[in-house]
């Protein structure tokens, strides 16, 4: 099953050639649970109000957000969908074993640096790649990338730490094989101007059911218990949590600018920088990528993938918190959706990025739910869109908003020109 699971994600997210070769993203049953893709089989809903706070209160100005209404909506996404996460563990500690070496023909000045997440530093860790523009003489911003690969298998450079992974079977095995998921090109971002930094998820908690054992969750588990407890974090959660302790790291260094950090990631690790975003304010802006179900599109919009077919025990069950499993069968009572995961990064700036033939995410629903947070981004002065918009595939006229949307023309994946887009976004929000 594992094996299935990832190959899947392997197919749709390794072909990074252009958008013609791409295939499109539509099973039609999954789990033995059918899949809808009929606008006119979608059925009607009501989404919950985002501007009406639990005791009846509406919102109308951007400090009852802030001070009432966010922070009810924060707990729920919290405690029903993602799982609460611990803090900062008080052991952990930082060795910066690249301390800088110049790369990339001298344009950039490279650093490695491992996070300890406890202080026993055989197990529990994750290593950090940054690359800090040369041609910056202040402390520089970064993209922070979470990614499915360890960083020498993404990035074309001799001075990277081979690192571990998970393989198919779920044993770690050194990573001294390119992966499937393509290179990134680092040098789009220094020349813009802008750091990078990238983290394999699989070093903070591993992508499977039994993750948990080997994973930081593992590590947090009470005497007496199995599993976390229906409020706490699934793997998602701990994906956002790593994302934070890199923060914890960028704080202390004086080379880079800890106000502008962006984050980005594809996939369920769109959904993880989502989450990471909304959850650490200190991360200035997001870039979610083909965030889909249990990201920012529409659960109760039956198109694509459902929360049944997500927290299927067969599939992705681990990623969230146990409560959310409840909701496969009564999206209906559900106090949230994916509009509210939007609105809670008002007012910093938020892209969403997806792909015209993604239908299993819903490149529609994420459109619909970023319509229906706009509100909230206004009551901040800022922009979103607009119920009378039509997004069209590589129409680039809803990027540069605060709340932004991209959609390009091709499935599940990023493309290698939807980076400029991207890049064009954070330099006018970062
Ligand atoms: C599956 C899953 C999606 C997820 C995706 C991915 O397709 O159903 O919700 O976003 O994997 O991470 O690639």
């Amino acid at each position: 099953m594992k094996r299935f699971l990832l190959s899947g994600l392997l197919m749709a997210l390794s072909l990074q050639g252009t958008a013609q070769q791409q295939p499109a993203n539509r099973p039609t049953l999954v789990a033995g649970i059918p899949v809808n893709y009929q606008e006119d089989s979608v059925g009607s809903y009501v989404l919950p109000d985002l501007l009406k706070c639990a005791d009846g209160q509406p919102v109308t100005n951007a400090r009852t957000w802030t001070q009432k209404r966010r922070p009810e909506l924060l707990k729920l996404i919290e405690e029903i969908q993602f799982g609460k996460m611990p803090p900062r563990p008080t052991e952990m500690s930082f060795r910066v074993f690249d301390q800088g070496t110049p790369a990339f023909q001298g344009k950039a000045i490279r650093k490695q640096v491992t996070v300890y997440f406890t202080r026993d530093t055989s197990d529990y860790k994750m290593n950090l790649v940054i690359y800090l523009p040369k041609a910056i003489k202040q402390p520089a911003p970064l993209l922070m990338n979470i990614s499915f690969s360890a960083y020498n298998q993404i990035i074309d450079d001799p001075g990277l730490l081979v690192g571990s992974i998970w393989n198919r079977e779920g044993k770690k095995v050194r990573s001294d094989k390119p992966s499937n998921f393509g290179k990134m090109n680092v040098d789009q971002f220094l020349e813009a101007g802008i750091g990078f930094v990238t983290v394999y998820y699989g070093d903070i908690e591993p992508d499977f059911k039994e993750g948990i054992r080997y994973g930081i969750r593992g590590k947090y588990i009470k005497s007496g218990q199995t599993e976390p407890a229906p409020t706490e974090w699934g793997a998602i959660s701990a994906w956002a949590w790593g994302l934070s302790r890199a923060m914890d790291y960028f704080e202390t260094d004086k080379q880079i600018d800890s106000k502008r950090i962006a984050l980005q990631g594809a996939s369920r690790l769109g959904k993880a920088v989502l989450w990471a975003g909304i959850h650490d304010t200190r991360f200035k802006l997001v870039i979610a990528s083909i965030s889909g179900e249990g990201g920012a599109a529409l659960s109760r919009r039956n198109f694509g993938e459902t929360i049944k077919h997500i927290t299927d025990s067969t599939r992705y069950q681990y990623q969230f918190a146990t409560n959310y499993h409840t909701y496969g069968d009564k999206v209906t009572s559900l106090p949230i959706d994916g509009h509210t995961l939007v609105a809670l990064m008002a007012p910093r700036p938020l892209l969403l990025q997806t792909g015209s033939t993604d239908y299993w995410s819903d490149p529609r629903g994420e459109f619909l739910s970023a319509v229906a947070a706009a509100p909230v981004y206004k009551l901040f002065g800022e922009s979103g869109p607009q119920p009378t918009d039509t997004p069209s595939a590589n129409d680039t006229s809803l990027l540069l908003n605060h709340l932004g949307y991209f959609m390009h023309e091709g499935g599940h994946t990023v493309l290698p020109t939807d980076w400029p887009h991207l890049i064009a976004y954070m330099k006018k929000y970062l």
